[in-house]
């Protein structure tokens, strides 16, 4: 595995031992043109949002048009086109263009068109391949590496998908100049993930941010250490059947939460879940694994610090224990969590029962909400 960090020269490739390459650069696209033009293929198929194709496409597009088959499909912005609907529109673009098994779609955007592009690929003609460009913050450090592919089905989030792993990720903060400042905290919610489950260093040094505006000098640090060790874990077990687990951390209770919101017709964006998901799981963690009442109180001053918090009603308990049974991650009828047990560190297969968690959650309501 070759380290990486946008500081040494540019471009970094990561091939071995996960199948896809991450290229890395900050200002110019030398390295995503100079792979393209090494490739010596034209059928690219790419696929945006609204605000990717108006914001990001023109600082690529005159220089990608050669290589597209056709114009690009673009998506109505946001969770709810992360849907089986706009999938078949991407299949049913492949086939008026004649796609084969070699075409590759180009997936320019944040976590949802990654994940549905992903999705997309995974299963037209049974696999072709796909290179991921991420936009988003959320999608640099996270959604977009690693291979998981995800649309939402009947209010469940990323219900339906498949482990398909990208031929290329090219990440290039310049994208991120237009991202709005709450598309920011949300990719910082996935942040503050990797710090308290890998990197108590880290952790000390965003919890000293004096405001969101401020995490734009640790780019460089920040997203390098988050796609590192994000390789590393994937590398090491590709179809979560073990240690990549680690990643879940904050994620069981913050997808219950986002289910609820789709229930409700209300938004979230997926780091503001996280970050609730964070605080309450921690919460769990101190009655189920003795995380420290020292860490748990820091843990939610610190996310409560940049993210609003958010309050649940009783009546929102039951569908949340519903979708929490749901959880992919569960073991027959135990509740399974990724635990911090301390900054820094986290457990993996922490299981509860639902009468234990109903009761946890319950608790946690009164005493924080
Ligand atoms: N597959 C994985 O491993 C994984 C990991 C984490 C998250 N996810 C998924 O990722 C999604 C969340 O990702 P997200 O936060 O990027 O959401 P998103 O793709 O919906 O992007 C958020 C918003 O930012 C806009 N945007 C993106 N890039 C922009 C840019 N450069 N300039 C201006 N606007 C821009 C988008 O149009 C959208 O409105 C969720 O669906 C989540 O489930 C997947």
């Amino acid at each position: 595995l070759q380290k990486f960090s946008i500081k040494d020269n540019g471009c970094f490739p990561v091939s071995e031992p996960v199948k896809h390459k991450v290229l890395m650069e900050c200002g110019s696209f030398t390295a995503l043109f100079d792979y393209l033009s090494s490739t010596k293929s034209n059928n690219y198929f790419l696929i945006g949002d609204f605000n990717t194709g108006n914001l990001c496409l023109p600082l690529i597009g005159k220089q990608i048009k050669p290589y597209l088959i056709g114009n690009p499909l673009l998506f109505e912005a946001g969770e709810s086109s992360k849907c089986i609907e706009y999938a078949q529109h991407i299949w049913s673009s492949l086939i008026n263009k004649n796609a084969h098994r070699n075409t590759t779609i180009i997936n320019l955007g944040g976590g949802m068109i990654c994940d549905m592009g992903a999705f997309a690929a995974s299963v037209f003609k049974r696999g072709i391949p796909y290179i991921n460009i991420p936009t988003s913050l959320m999608a640099m450090v996270d959604a977009a590496i690693g291979g998981k592919s995800a649309i939402n089905f009947e209010h469940y989030k990323n219900q339906i998908g498949s482990f398909h792993f990208p031929e290329l990720v090219y990440i290039n903060t310049e994208f991120l100049k237009t991202l709005p400042i709450s598309e920011i905290l949300s990719g910082f919610g996935e942040i503050l993930k990797y710090a308290l489950i890998a990197n108590s260093e880290m952790w000390n040094s965003i919890k000293k941010l004096e405001s969101i505006n401020d995490l734009e000098k640790k780019y460089d640090e920040i997203i390098s250490f988050c796609v590192n060790y994000k390789i590393d874990i994937t590398s090491k077990d590709p179809n979560e059947q073990n240690i990549r687990k680690i990643l879940n951390a904050g994620h069981t209770i913050g997808h219950a939460i986002e289910s609820l919101f789709i229930q409700k017709n209300q938004t979230i964006s997926h780091g503001h879940a996280i970050a609730y998901g964070l605080i309450v799981e921690s919460y769990l963690a101190t009655h189920l694994i003795g995380l420290s009442n020292a860490n748990y109180e820091e843990i939610k001053t610190v996310i409560l610090k940049f993210f609003k918090k958010i309050t649940l009603d009783n009546s929102d308990i039951k569908p949340m224990v519903r979708y929490l049974i749901a959880d992919k991650k569960n073991v027959g009828s135990q509740i399974g969590f990724t635990l911090i047990q301390s900054i820094g560190e986290a457990k993996i297969n922490c299981f509860c029962t639902e009468e234990i968690l109903n009761k946890l959650i319950i608790q946690y309501l009164y005493e924080e909400n």
